[in-house]
């Protein structure tokens, strides 16, 4: 257990969730790091803790640097108890803790953890002196939370970016030349689709803010640092954020007797012949934040359901919720399914896309089991859509 250096005097010390597998509904399959950083300089300086009960590992990796009781201020980027968790240890070892944070993490923190924090509110262009280095804070409100906020490091061309280009990723690796590139890529863009999606315009500013900025380092608080494709992910975030998609379908449902599915099978024949990469997931059979990668880079949203209980399938309504909620944006929605009698299905799935701003191109529906004809019909009034938009 040691710290890492990440540049002179400035040293990772954070934890590694080996064993987390659920981060608030996000499937972490591979972990996930809470990554603290050490500041030495005139004033020992912390940036962001762990979750509570890797505080131990932290201590102990400070403890190969210098005495953990000499640590002078606390920079607390973020108030989400995966970074803030361990300030009330902390500040049990050290008696008093000098802490700063955005005007938002003040209360955040304070309704956190109690009102006898000494916290100093920082907004956009404050500083503070360290010693040798000065560091300067930028407010990066709902990049995750609204209290979130970036802490720059000229001195060490350091941006310590807290959740932004994060991943959840569990490696003994810190950085990116270090570790697989194609892995490190897409649980960053995992990390994006279900964490960052929603606040693609505060992603924006953000990445407007920083852009000036020469910096040699992006050090997240969550996986490896980028060190050697920082001008990559920033790219990568600016694709994201616009919302860029390729031309690419997503087929998504759930089946009761196989009709909906057909249906599914269907609409994959006419994006093949139209040249569309598609992808056909039974909602059963993946997670949730893992579609979500995959909705980052599709254009086209198929989503079905047959009719259950005058109803969509309770698998559609929780994917359904979730996508709600993560709100993708500039991207076509088709409802589907097959039915027996009501077929409501389809006119909720439909109802709750069109909710969410998808931009919908007519339902397919059938009755029971598809035809032949009809699946020759579906092709026809699929294709006769899809001409309108090409
Ligand atoms: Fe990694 Fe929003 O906390």
């Amino acid at each position: 257990m040691k710290a890492i250096q990440v540049s002179e005097n400035v040293y990772w010390v954070g934890g590694i969730d080996w064993r987390l597998r659920n981060f608030h509904g996000y499937l972490t399959q591979r972990g996930s790091t809470y990554n603290a950083y050490l500041i030495i300089d005139e004033k020992i300086t912390l940036i962001d803790t762990v979750k509570e009960h890797l505080y131990d590992e932290m201590i102990a990796r400070i403890s190969t640097v210098i005495d953990p009781k000499k640590i002078d201020y606390l920079v607390s980027n973020h108030v989400e108890m995966d970074h803030s968790g361990a300030i009330p240890k902390l500040k049990e070892l050290l008696g008093e803790i000098k802490i700063f944070a955005s005007p938002k993490g003040v209360d955040g923190l304070k309704m956190h953890f109690g009102g006898e924090l000494d916290i100093e509110a920082k907004s956009t262009g404050d500083s503070l002196k360290i010693g040798k280095r000065t560091l300067h804070f930028i407010n990066t409100p709902m990049v995750h939370w609204p209290d979130n906020m970036v802490t720059w490091s000229p001195e060490d061309s350091i941006l310590f970016s807290n959740d932004a280009f994060g991943q959840h990723l569990a490696t003994s690796e810190r950085f990116d030349d270090e570790y697989y590139e194609d892995i490190i890529l897409e649980e960053a863009k995992k990390y994006y689709a279900n964490i960052v999606l929603p606040y693609d315009a505060q992603v924006k500013k953000a990445l407007e803010a920083v852009k000036s900025l020469p910096i040699s380092i992006i050090a997240p608080s969550h996986g490896v640092i980028w060190r050697k494709d920082v001008a990559g992910i920033i790219a990568k975030y600016t694709s994201w954020a616009a919302n860029e998609t390729k031309d690419r379908a997503l087929i998504l449902y759930d089946t009761m007797w196989g009709s909906t599915e057909i249906i599914g099978r269907t609409m994959m024949e006419v994006f093949e012949s139209r040249g569309i990469q598609t992808e056909m997931i039974n909602l059963q059979d993946t997670h949730m934040s893992d579609i979500m990668t995959d909705v980052i880079d599709s254009k086209y949203i198929c989503i079905g359901s047959p009719t259950l209980n005058n109803g969509m399938m309770p698998s559609v309504s929780a994917f359904l919720t979730y996508i709600k909620g993560l709100a993708p944006k500039h991207r076509y929605g088709i409802a589907f399914g097959s039915y027996g009698w009501g077929g409501h299905g389809v006119n909720e799935v439909s109802e709750v896309m069109n909710h969410s701003k998808f931009k919908m191109l007519p339902p397919l529906k059938v009755k029971f089991v598809p035809s032949e004809g009809t699946i020759s019909l579906i092709k026809q009034q699929f294709n006769e859509s899809l001409d309108t938009i090409e």
